[in-house]
């Protein structure tokens, strides 16, 4: 009688283990974590003060990549935040004189003096990108697009489709993307463990649509002119 006891309690508590340790997979796969923190406006100001170095990180890594985009003398650049997220590199690249034009599937903007435009994901906006174009009538396109870890989020077989469009609308198209192995790192953090689209490439992969150019063991960026052409096959 005396030796059942502790058996009971190491079955008792591998279940409960079992239990916690099925939940804590399941949070993790399923729990949209940035949506939960984004949508609560109170930790908006604390979530701008981590974007910080971060922010103008990035669009360091962009413009000191390319000077070629950055400001010179009086005349504006036009610049498409594509994919714009938190809107922190909208809201840098606004703080340095660009006129941005920040787009995305979802509202997760944290920036109040940022207006995101939302679309379906798969067809531009047209029609409203040309109703802001007309604000400078000097330039029928973008003169860049920036599109900052949002490619791997997009399915393979879209992305060459998303491309010709906003090569359409853009002289240039500067990605920053990341290696897969980081990649799946962030899709644990973000819960999107299953939803994932899993469009992420190795550099290898990018020079087929543009120029690469390394930044960190992890991180690179992609420039795609208006003219590069590329195929929709994978194999090419
Ligand atoms: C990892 S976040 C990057 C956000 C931001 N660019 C940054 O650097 O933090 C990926 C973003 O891509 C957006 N996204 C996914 N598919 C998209 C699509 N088809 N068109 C535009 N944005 C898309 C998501 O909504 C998300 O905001």
């Amino acid at each position: 009688m005396v030796q059942k006891k502790p058996k009971a309690v190491i079955v008792f508590i591998i279940i409960i283990s079992s239990l916690l340790l099925l939940s804590l997979v399941l949070i993790l796969a399923f729990a949209p974590w940035n949506d939960w923190i984004v949508s609560n406006k109170y930790l908006h100001p604390i979530i701008r003060t981590c974007l910080q170095t971060r922010k103008k990180k990035l669009v360091n890594w962009i413009l000191n990549g390319y000077p070629e985009l950055q400001l010179q003398g009086d005349r504006k650049k036009y610049v498409l935040d594509f994919g714009a997220g938190l809107c922190y590199i909208s809201h840098e690249l606004n703080t340095r004189g660009y006129d941005v034009y920040a787009l995305d599937i979802k509202n997760l903007n944290v920036y109040p003096d940022i207006k995101l435009h939302l679309y379906d994901g798969q067809s531009l906006p047209y029609a409203e990108l040309g109703i802001e174009n007309r604000r400078h009538p000097q330039d029928v396109k973008f003169d860049f697009g920036v599109a900052c870890y949002v490619f791997h989020h997009i399915s393979k077989k879209d992305q060459p489709h998303i491309l010709r469009q906003l090569q359409s609308i853009c002289n240039e198209i500067i990605l920053i993307e990341e290696t897969p192995s980081r990649e799946a790192w962030c899709r644990v953090i973000n819960g999107e463990i299953l939803s994932h689209a899993r469009g992420h490439r190795t550099p290898e992969e990018w020079s087929r649509f543009g120029k690469v150019k390394k930044i960190t063991s992890e991180d690179f960026l992609v420039r795609i002119q208006s003219t590069d052409k590329f195929s929709d096959s994978e194999s090419s």
